[in-house]
Parts: C-alpha cells; sequence; structure tokens
C-alpha cells in the first residue's frame, strides 16, 4: 500500500493529548472560569519564563497582538513600517489598520529571511518602525539589524508567530526589540483547538498599555485608550498552559527531522535546504516549516502529490509584492525569483522517521 503523508494532520496532538484535554476543559468549564481567569495568568507567566521575557499577555491571535503592540508603541498614521516581502499578509494588515504603510523588504538566499544588506535603501524620512519576521522557526540576522534600526532611530518588532522556541545567540525570539507576536492556530509548534496567541515585551509601559488595548480599553476599573475586545480564551489558556510544557519535546522532534532531510538530500543539487540544525552556532532553530528551495518546483509538487506525499507553498505561492491592489511597493527581482520556487516538505511532530526517508527518496528519484 502507498504511504499517505498529508503535509499536516490536525487530528495527531488531540489523539495523543485529548484525553488530558479533556480534562483540562471540564475542569475549567464547570468552575465557570471562561474570560481572564487564573489559567490565562498561570500560562502568561510560564510564557514569559519560557521566552526569557519579562511580560506576555495572553491575546486572540497573533495578528491581533501585532497590531496592539504597534499601537503601544506609538505607531500611527503617516508613518512608514518596513517589513519583509515573504510573510503573511497578517503582519501587513497589523501596520495597515494603525494607519501607518507597510513598505516591503527583499529576502535572502539562504534563509529567506529579510536581506540586512537592502534595508537602508527602502529608509525615508517616515520610516519609523522595522517589523522582522523570524520565519520558519529561525531568527534573522539581529545583530545587523539592531545597529541599523539604532542608526535610522527605528522601533523594532518582531513577528515570532513561526518562531517559538528559536533563539539568537541565546536570546528567544521576540526579545529583541520592543516585544513580538506569536501564534498558536493550531498548526504552529504550540497550537490550540482553534485561535490563539500572545505577546511578549520587556517593557512594563507597553505591557500595561496591552494589557488595556486587548480588554475594550480597560485597565484598573479605568478606560484610558480606545481598545480592542482581543483577548485569549481562559479554556485555551490552560490548555496551551499544559501543551507550553511539551513544546521542547516537539522542537527536538522537529530538529531530528530536519537532520534527517537535510542528510538525505544534500546530494540533490537542484535544491537548497534550510540551514544544519547546528547547537554551537549564533542561531538555534525550531523548524516550525521545513522550507526548501526547488528547481522545477511546480513539477516537483506534482510528482510528490502523485506519490502521496503533500506539500504546500507560504501564503498560497505569493509573496506580500504580488497582492497589487494593497500597494505595498516593489521588490528586487531576486527575491521574487528565490520566493517563486519555495516549497514546505511535511514537518510537525506526526512526521516519522520513517517517512522523511520515504520522501527523501521519492525527492531524489525525481530529480534522477
Ligand atoms: C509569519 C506569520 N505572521 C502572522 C501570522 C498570523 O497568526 P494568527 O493566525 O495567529 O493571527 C502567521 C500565521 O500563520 C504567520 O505565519
Amino acid at each position: 500500500m502507498k504511504k499517505n503523508i498529508p503535509f499536516y494532520r490536525y487530528k495527531h496532538l488531540y489523539n495523543l493529548h485529548g484525553k488530558k484535554i479533556i480534562k483540562i476543559v471540564d475542569k475549567v468549564a464547570r468552575a465557570g472560569r471562561y474570560i481572564m481567569q487564573k489559567e490565562l495568568s498561570d500560562f502568561e507567566k510560564n510564557f514569559a519564563k519560557f521566552t526569557n521575557s519579562k511580560y506576555c499577555i495572553g491575546v486572540s491571535n497573533a495578528t491581533d497582538g501585532l497590531q496592539m503592540l504597534l499601537i503601544a508603541a506609538g505607531i500611527k498614521k503617516g508613518d512608514e513600517v518596513l517589513l519583509s516581502m515573504h510573510t503573511m499578509i497578517a503582519t501587513a494588515s497589523a501596520v495597515y489598520f494603525t494607519g501607518a504603510k507597510p513598505v516591503l523588504l527583499d529576502i535572502k538566499e539562504d534563509d529567506y529571511l529579510i536581506d540586512e544588506k537592502k534595508i537602508e535603501k527602502k529608509i525615508s524620512s517616515k520610516t519609523k518602525a522595522i517589523i522582522v519576521t523570524q520565519l520558519n522557526g529561525r531568527i534573522a540576522n539581529m545583530e545587523v539589524i539592531l545597529k541599523i534600526a539604532n542608526k535610522y532611530k527605528l522601533k523594532v518588532f518582531e513577528d515570532s508567530a513561526q518562531a517559538l522556541g528559536a533563539y539568537y545567540k541565546n536570546y528567544h525570539s521576540g526579545t529583541f526589540g520592543y516585544g513580538g507576536c506569536f501564534s498558536f492556530y493550531p498548526a504552529k509548534i504550540l497550537g490550540c483547538l482553534g485561535d490563539g496567541g500572545a505577546v511578549i515585551t520587556n517593557n512594563k509601559s507597553i505591557y500595561k498599555k496591552i494589557l488595556a488595548l486587548r480588554d475594550h480599553g480597560r485597565h484598573e476599573n479605568d478606560i484610558s485608550i480606545w481598545g480592542f475586545n482581543a483577548r485569549l480564551d481562559n479554556i485555551e489558556a490552560a490548555t496551551l498552559d499544559y501543551l507550553l510544557k511539551k513544546v521542547p519535546g516537539f522542537i527536538k522532534k522537529r530538529r531530528s527531522l530536519a537532520r534527517i532531510y537535510n542528510r538525505e538530500l544534500k546530494s540533490v543539487w537542484q535544491l537548497k535546504l534550510p540551514p544544519e540544525p547546528k547547537i554551537n552556532s549564533n542561531n538555534f532553530d525550531s523548524y516550525q516549516n521545513y522550507e526548501i528551495y526547488a528547481v522545477n518546483s511546480d513539477k516537483l509538487c506534482k510528482y510528490l502529490k502523485a506519490n502521496n506525499v503533500g506539500t504546500l507553498r507560504q501564503w498560497g505561492g505569493k509573496s506580500l509584492n504580488n497582492f497589487k491592489k494593497l500597494k505595498m511597493g516593489k521588490v528586487d527581482n531576486k527575491s521574487n525569483k528565490i520566493f517563486k520556487d519555495l516549497v514546505m516538505l511535511p514537518m510537525n511532530i506526526s512526521v516519522t522517521q520513517s517517512e522523511v526517508m520515504h520522501i527523501s527518496n521519492l525527492i531524489k528519484r525525481f530529480y534522477g
């Protein structure tokens, strides 16, 4: 029988942990603790500890979290905010709804993160901030990015929706600037049973503002800013708090799968693989995704599909510059060319080592 390896197995986590999760949900529901209760503050404390940050605010999803972070830091109408062409529309829409203008940056060919060498040419007198998307569980070259940000007095934010458990020089993603947002969408390294997110920050004033922003502007019996309803549900927080303890194991598994892909596929010249999962380097990657550059990527995807292996292109195969009606500007041809042939292979805790071998063998066969 042919192996069937979908890109993602949405039932897997619940199959593994469902019994415990039901008990947790039952306990919280029986106690009638639905909105902003102990379970939420417990999770926030533990998430702040996990990411080595001072404060965490549980929010409805990463997109809302990022928008509130930008507002809390004073990003407003008339400002320009730099962000990668290879990120979810969510990064840009968070900017748009503050009234500011998203401006696109180019990517590098080794890890598809922001090309730091091309940031300065996009800076204008209106540029007030840069959002670094820490893509695929890997952190960009923050040393250089922070230097540029300092030089031009730009505020630094991180879209860490894909980078839980990722470190750069021993700092967790989301801790380099004003703050970072995380997503608990079910397919993420730490996923909940629906939507969820968190913002981390080391800045007390930003923390206090987001606490108010997520809850209609309310804080300590007063309302001094216009807010949203963007809270993380208590039941989700309770579930996430349980699953958070499993995250180091989840990441260990992802890194071991990445190691096998890299070992098996390194001889295929038609591919460019993600950087090795090294221990003693600046980057500790958590492999939210295993994204490769592949010559003839369309044909490769079709071949894998015919062999019951699922693949996925980020953002439906369109980088942000392709959404012309949203007018976010142009990027270099080189970035476009790299992006066009990027494909993600199955990478999650449901994938077995023998499945990675099988997928790798199919790819080797495809390229002959
Ligand atoms: C890079 C990036 N930013 C933002 C988001 C949005 O996260 P959420 O769905 O929690 O709003 C995602 C989700 O996939 C993402 O990958």
